[in-house]
């Protein structure tokens, strides 16, 4: 049910309705996948650049949160990002986002740096976990 696919001006206004920072982009880099039976339930948009790699976006929608969805969303991302030969994984979120940080944590990324202003007066934590 998570496949990966091209992106769409669906999935733009999705992330966009979630993502008030979140910009379109033509980047060659960045890949999406979707968890999908009847409709979609969760995005994840991640970035392959040589060896580094950065989860750029996970979104659960609202009504299917906390069944685990965001989870294999992030597993399948990291089993991408590890077949490239990635060293780690890094991502910027939002400090006063508890749940998505503690989501983070319990998949083992670590707190790495404060960045401040990172989302316009909102600081952001630097987040990287090691895959070797
Ligand atoms: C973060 C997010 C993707 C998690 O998705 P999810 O499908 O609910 O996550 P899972 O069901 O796989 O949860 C895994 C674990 O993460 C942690 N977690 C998830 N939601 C949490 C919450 N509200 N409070 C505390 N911990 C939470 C828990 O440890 C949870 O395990 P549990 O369900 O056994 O308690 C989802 O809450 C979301 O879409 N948030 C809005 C978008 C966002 O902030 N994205 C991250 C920034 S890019």
């Amino acid at each position: 049910m998570i496949k990966k696919i091209q992106k769409s001006l669906e999935i733009d206004n999705l992330l966009k309705i979630y993502f008030p920072h979140y910009r379109r982009t033509n980047d060659p880099f960045e890949n999406i996948a979707i968890y999908k039976d009847k409709e979609i339930k969760g995005i994840v948009v991640y970035s392959i650049i040589y060896e580094r790699s950065e989860i750029n976006y996970i979104l659960v929608m609202k009504n299917y949160r906390h069944q685990n969805i965001g989870t294999q969303l992030l597993e399948f991302a990291i089993d991408e990002i590890k077949k490239n030969k990635c060293q780690n994984i890094s991502l910027e979120v939002n400090t006063d986002n508890l749940t998505a940080v503690n989501f983070y944590l319990k998949n083992n990324f670590e707190i790495k740096a404060v960045r401040q202003n990172y989302y316009g007066s909102k600081d952001a934590y630097l987040m990287v976990k090691e895959l070797r």
